[in-house]
C-alpha cells in the first residue's frame, strides 16, 4: 500500500460506506440507541425547563407559568423541587443506559469491521497478501476501525442532535415568535459561521491523520523487528530519527484537528455573547415580557449550544470518514481478490493412493511478480508420486516461487498447474491445501507454547503423545529439555530456540497434518551435518505415504532424493 493514501478523497462516498454499515448492522440496536439518545436531550432539556417555574416559586412560594401552548398548573416549591429531583434521576438513568447500549453498539461494529476485513484479507489471493504493507493492514484494523466505530457513534449524534435543534427552536418560536425569529436567524448565522471553519479540512486532516499513523506503524515494526542489529550496529540514532519524524507527522496531524476545534468553540462562545446581547437588545426595544425573555434566551442558550455540538461532531465525524474509507476499499479489494471465489467448492475426490502419474505438474507456467521481470517462466516440473524430487539452483533462481506455485499460494500467468493429472482451480484451492504441508524458508513460528506451535494449522486434534513422538521423528530432542515441555512459550517468531531447533520445530509441525505432499524449503540449512542426515532419512522413510519436493542447496539432500530438477534464472533446466 502506497504511503501517501491513493484513493481519491470524497467524505460523500466515506459517508455513504459509514450509512450503508450502520444500516445492514443491527437495525434494531440502532433504533434504540437513537432514541435512548434522544430520550437523554429530552431528560436533559425538561430539566432545564422546570427551572424556571422554580426561579418563579422562589418569591411567593408557587409557580404557574406558560411555556408557549403549554400551561404549567400552579404549584408549590416543593413539589416542583421534588419534580426536578425526579426529572433528573430519569435523565441520570436514561443517560446511562444510553451510555451502555452506545458503547455496546459501538465496540460491536468495531469488531464486525475488523473481524470482516480479516477474513477478506486472509481469503484473498497471496498476490494481494504480497502487495500490501503489512503493518498498513494493522493499523487499518486496528485503530482504523476504532475510529470507523467512533464515525459510527459520531453519526448517531449528529442524527439525534439535529432533531433535538429542530425541537428546541420549535418551542422557542412557540413561546415568543417575535424574539425567536432573529434568534434563530442569528443561530443558523454562527452555525454557518461555525461550518465553515470546522468543515472545510476536517476530511483532508483525517487522511493525513491515517497515513502518518501507517507510516508510524511501518518505522516501529522495522525498528523492533531489527533490534538485534540495531544494538550490534550500534545504529539506535538512525532509528530513533526516523522514529521521531514519524512521531512528529502523527503529532502535527492531531495538532492541526485540536486547532480547529478549538478555533471552532472559541467562535462559538463570541457568537453566542453576541447573540444573546443583540437578544436581550431587542426584546427591550419590543417590550416582550421579561419571563418570556428568560425562556426564549434559556431556549437559544441550548439551541446554540446544540449549533455548536452540531459542527463539532460533524467535524470530528469528517475527520474519521476517511477511516472508513480505508476499511471498505481493504474488505473490497481483498474480496475481489478472493482466492476461492465466493460459493464455489471443489467436487475433486482425494488423490489416488495408488494412482501412477504424477501428484504435481507445472506445465508451460509463467510467473512475474507484479512489476518486476523476476519469478518463473515457462517452467515444466513433474512431481512424481511416492518419489523424493529436489528442486535446486543458485539463489533468486526461482525455487521458492516455484514451490509457491506448486502449492497454489500463486496463480500461474500463463500455463497451467495439473494436480493428479487434472488442472488445480481456484474452486480446488481449499482441497489441494489439505493434502499439503509446507515447511517455509523462513520458518515461522508464533509467540505461543510449543504445542500450540505444533499443532494450531492440524484441523484434528493432536495429543501430546503425537506431539513428542513427532518431535522425536524429527531429531527434536531438545524439546525434551524445555523448561515447561510442549507448554514452553517459544518467544516472538519463536527467539527461544536456535535457528536448527526452529526448523525442526516446523518440521514436525509440517508432518502432524499427514499431508500427500510434503514441501521443505530449505528446511535443513540451519542443521549440522548429522541432524540433517537425521532429517533427510526421516524425509525418505515417509515415502511411499508421502511425496516430497525438497528444495534444498545441500549435495547430501540433493543426492538423497530420486529426482534432481535444477532451476535457473526462472527457467526450469
Ligand atoms: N514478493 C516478491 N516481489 C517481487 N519479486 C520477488 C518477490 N519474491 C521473490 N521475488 C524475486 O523473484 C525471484 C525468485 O525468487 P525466489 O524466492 O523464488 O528465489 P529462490 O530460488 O527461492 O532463491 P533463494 O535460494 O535465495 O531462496 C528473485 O529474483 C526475487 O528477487
Ligand atoms: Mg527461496
Amino acid at each position: 500500500m502506497s504511503e501517501s493514501d491513493a484513493r481519491p478523497a470524497s467524505a460523500r462516498r466515506d459517508l455513504g460506506t459509514l450509512v450503508s454499515v450502520a444500516w445492514r448492522f443491527d437495525r434494531r440496536r440502532v433504533a434504540l440507541s437513537l432514541v435512548l439518545l434522544a430520550a437523554n436531550g429530552v431528560a436533559t432539556g425538561l430539566s432545564m425547563a422546570l427551572l424556571l417555574p422554580i426561579v418563579h416559586a422562589l418569591g411567593s412560594g408557587r409557580a404557574s407559568t406558560r411555556l408557549g401552548p403549554v400551561e404549567i398548573p400552579s404549584t408549590s416549591l416543593p413539589a416542583l423541587l421534588l419534580a426536578f429531583v425526579v426529572l433528573a434521576a430519569a435523565q441520570a438513568a436514561v443517560a446511562r443506559a444510553s451510555a451502555i447500549t452506545s458503547a455496546s453498539i459501538q465496540l460491536r461494529i468495531v469488531d464486525h469491521l475488523r473481524q470482516q476485513a480479516l477474513d477478506a484479507v486472509l481469503a484473498a489471493r497471496w498476490s494481494f497478501v504480497l502487495s500490501r504493507r503489512r503493518t498498513d493492514v494493522i493499523e487499518i484494523v486496528t485503530s482504523g476501525a476504532a475510529r470507523s466505530g467512533m464515525a459510527f457513534f459520531q453519526l448517531m449524534t449528529l442524527a439525534v442532535t439535529s432533531v433535538m435543534a429542530v425541537a428546541t427552536a420549535a418551542i422557542a418560536v412557540a413561546v415568543s415568535p417575535l424574539l425567536a425569529l432573529p434568534a434563530l436567524v442569528g443561530v443558523c448565522l454562527l452555525g454557518v459561521v461555525l461550518a465553515r471553519t470546522a468543515f472545510g479540512p476536517a476530511h483532508r486532516l483525517g487522511r493525513e491523520f491515517g497515513v502518518q499513523n501507517r507510516r508510524l506503524q511501518s518505522a516501529m515494526a522495522n525498528s523492533l523487528d531489527s533490534l538485534r542489529l540495531v544494538r550490534t550496529h550500534d545504529a539506535a540514532g538512525t532509528w530513533s530519527e526516523e522514529l521521531a519524524t514519524a512521531f512528529s507527522g502523527t503529532r502535527e496531524a492531531q495538532l492541526a484537528n485540536t486547532r480547529r476545534t478549538a478555533t471552532v468553540s472559541a467562535v462559538s462562545t463570541v457568537g453566542l455573547a453576541v447573540c444573546a446581547a443583540l437578544l436581550v437588545q431587542v426584546a427591550v426595544g419590543l417590550d416582550v415580557p421579561p419571563a418570556s425573555i428568560v425562556v426564549v434566551l434559556m431556549l437559544v442558550a441550548r439551541l446554540a449550544g446544540q449549533v455548536r455540538g452540531l459542527t463539532m461532531t460533524g467535524s470530528l465525524l469528517l475527520n474519521s470518514l476517511p477511516a472508513v474509507g480505508n476499511l471498505h476499499d481493504l474488505v473490497d479489494e481483498a474480496t475481489h481478490e478472493a482466492e476461492v471465489p465466493a460459493g464455489s467448492r471443489s467436487t475433486r475426490s482425494d488423490p489416488d493412493p495408488d494412482g501412477t502419474g504424477p501428484l504435481v505438474e507445472l506445465r508451460g507456467v509463467t510467473f512475474l511478480y507484479a512489476g518486476t521481470a523476476q519469478g518463473v517462466r515457462r517452467a515444466d516440473l513433474v512431481v512424481p508420486r511416492r518419489q523424493v524430487t529436489a528442486l535446486t539452483g543458485p539463489s533468486g533462481a526461482g525455487k521458492s516461487t516455484t514451490a509457491d506455485l506448486v502449492l497454489g499460494l500463486l496463480a500461474p500467468q500463463e500455463g497451467r498447474v495439473l494436480v493428479d493429472g487434472e488442472p488445480l482451480t481456484d474452486a480446488d484451492l481449499s482441497w489441494w491445501r489439505r493434502h499439503v504441508a509446507y515447511v517455509p524458508q523462513d520458518t515461522a513460528l508464533i509467540d505461543a507454547s510449543l504445542r500450540r506451535n505444533l499443532t494450531w494449522s492440524v484441523h484434528a486434534e493432536v495429543s501430546d503423545e503425537e506431539c513428542w513422538t513427532m518431535l522425536d521423528r524429527c531429531s527434536a530432542g531438545f524439546a525434551r529439555e524445555l523448561p515447561a515441555g510442549l507448554d514452553t512459550r517459544l518467544g516472538e517468531r519463536g527467539v527461544r530456540l536456535s535457528g536448527g531447533e526452529r526448523q525442526r520445530v516446523a518440521l514436525a509441525r509440517a508432518l502432524l497434518r499427514k499431508p500427500l505432499l510434503l514441501v521443505l524449503d530449505e528446511a535443513t540449512s540451519s542443521l549440522d551435518d548429522e541432524t540433517e542426515a537425521a532429517v533427510v532419512e526421516l524425509v525418505a522413510s515417509l515415502v511411499p505415504a508421502v511425496t516430497v519436493l525438497v528444495i534444498a542447496h545441500r549435495r547430501t539432500t540433493i543426492e538423497s532424493a530420486d529426482h534432481v530438477v535444477r532451476i535457473r534464472d526462472g527457467v526450469v533446466v
